[in-house]
């Protein structure tokens, strides 16, 4: 009877600590974006565009797995491979979104959520210190993505402004856009805010000046200069598919610190460096008086290996604490539902910024991202109500828990 007892403790305790293990283990349900079929190789896809009635397929949209699995249906193998996948082993993509798992909110319950809302507004200085004011119906933007044209020859960037004028979202339009950049000054509304995203490739100054203006009188008002590319991503996954040929280093990219602050001060409308990846640069960037920080790994397309976003923020809250009161923090990458963004916006970040969400439901033209954006924000009221807040505004580290998530923060001296 006792050795009996004996055994099943031992046997308990056994299993006990197996389990913890197991659990330490587990990598966490990563959901359809990154299970073995949409990781698949050329071929594995549809006939780009054909037999799919947009409306039915729309309609079966209820958050971004389905968006995903719309994508992977129609598009050619090939711009599949360009746009679903990263740099390297791909690490740094499925990082940004895994990394979610490890933070949990801390709902409050009892309060009178009757009005709540996602208006946002942030407040963007220039290089003279001059303050313009942003709205916006959601925290939620579109961080700017090359080539609409390659998922939707129809529409192009023409149906994502639209669909951003109708969601009243800002939208963030790429140097590399299908459609001239000036001719979607032309098809913005009234209201619409569209910031422009520069390359600055061998940071010409005439060029980039040349670029500017004709941004600036389009009525782009403000400008992302991204400083992750200091060479363009190993995409080995787009290559395999039949993507742009691999071009190694041939995109070196000479942009200093000095370019960004001439940049800042040449001209009137804010800079934003697009891509920082440590509290240093973003303690940096504050100082040297830009007009928000962006927080990306370009979506795991550059550096495999970066950190994730959250772990930027992670980071700078603990070595910078109080740093998201003194500048806006945009953030990006993998941000794949309501949860993901309002946890980073917990964590302080002001605007959250999706890439791939935007081409993938592009492949049903405009109304396809007009639905993708309607479920995010709905589903973020849902999840505000849950969690006890009226607005994102409200939000503050102490609604969530990130012990988890507390060993991947650097803990070495700062640099
Ligand atoms: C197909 C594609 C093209 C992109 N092109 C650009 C670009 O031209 N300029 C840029 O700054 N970022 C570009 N990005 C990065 C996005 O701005 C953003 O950082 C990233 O997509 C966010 O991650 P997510 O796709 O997981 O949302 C691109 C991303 C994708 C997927």
């Amino acid at each position: 009877m006792f050795s009996r007892t004996l055994v099943n403790a031992v046997a308990l305790a056994a299993f006990t600590l197996r389990a913890a293990a197991q659990y330490q283990d587990m990598p966490p349900a990563m959901g359809p974006w990154f299970d073995i079929n949409t990781q698949g190789v050329a071929g594995d896809y549809g006939e780009a565009n054909t037999g799919v009635n947009a409306a039915d397929e729309i309609a079966g949209w209820y958050d971004l797995a389905d968006v995903w699995r719309t994508a992977q249906k129609v598009l050619e193998p090939s711009v599949w491979g360009r746009v679903a996948g990263g740099s390297g082993h791909e690490e740094s993509m499925r990082w940004n979104s895994k990394i979610f798992e490890y933070v949990t909110f801390r709902p409050r319950i009892g309060r009178d959520l009757a009005n709540a809302t996602l208006d946002t507004s942030i407040t963007l200085k220039n290089g003279a210190g001059v303050e313009t004011v942003f709205t916006a119906s959601s925290p939620i933007f579109f961080a700017p993505s090359g080539s609409h044209g390659r998922v939707n020859p129809d529409v192009a960037e023409n149906g994502t402004v639209r669909a951003a004028a109708t969601a009243g979202v800002i939208a963030g339009i790429a140097q590399y856009a299908t459609v001239p950049i000036a001719s979607l000054g032309s098809i913005k509304s009234e209201n619409q805010t569209l910031w422009y995203q520069i390359y600055p490739g061998e940071f010409d100054r005439d060029a980039v000046l040349e670029q500017v203006s004709v941004a600036k009188n389009a009525g782009y008002t403000a400008l992302m200069v991204t400083v992750d590319t200091a060479s363009e991503g190993w995409q080995s996954r787009d290559w395999r598919a039949g993507g742009d040929t691999p071009s190694g280093n041939a995109q070196d990219n000479k942009l200093t610190w000095d370019d960004l602050a001439w940049l800042k001060d040449v001209q009137d409308l804010p800079v934003i460096p697009k891509g920082i990846q440590s509290v240093e640069d973003a303690v940096i960037a504050r100082d040297m008086g830009f007009a928000a920080i962006y927080l990306s790994n370009h979506g795991g397309r550059q550096l495999d290996g970066a950190p994730a976003p959250l772990q930027v923020l992670l980071e700078i809250n603990k070595y910078a604490p109080g740093l998201s009161d003194e500048i806006p923090i945009l953030v990006d990458g993998g941000v794949y539902s309501a949860q993901h963004a309002l946890k980073l916006i917990a964590l302080g970040s002001k605007l959250v910024g999706l890439g791939r969400p935007v081409q993938f439901s592009l492949t049903m033209g405009q109304e396809g991202v007009e639905k993708m954006i309607k479920n995010l924000n709905d589903d973020m009221l849902v999840e505000m109500r849950q969690i006890g807040v009226s607005n994102p505004s409200q939000l503050n580290p102490k609604y969530v828990n990130t012990q988890r998530a507390a060993g991947f923060i650097y803990d070495g001296d700062l640099q």
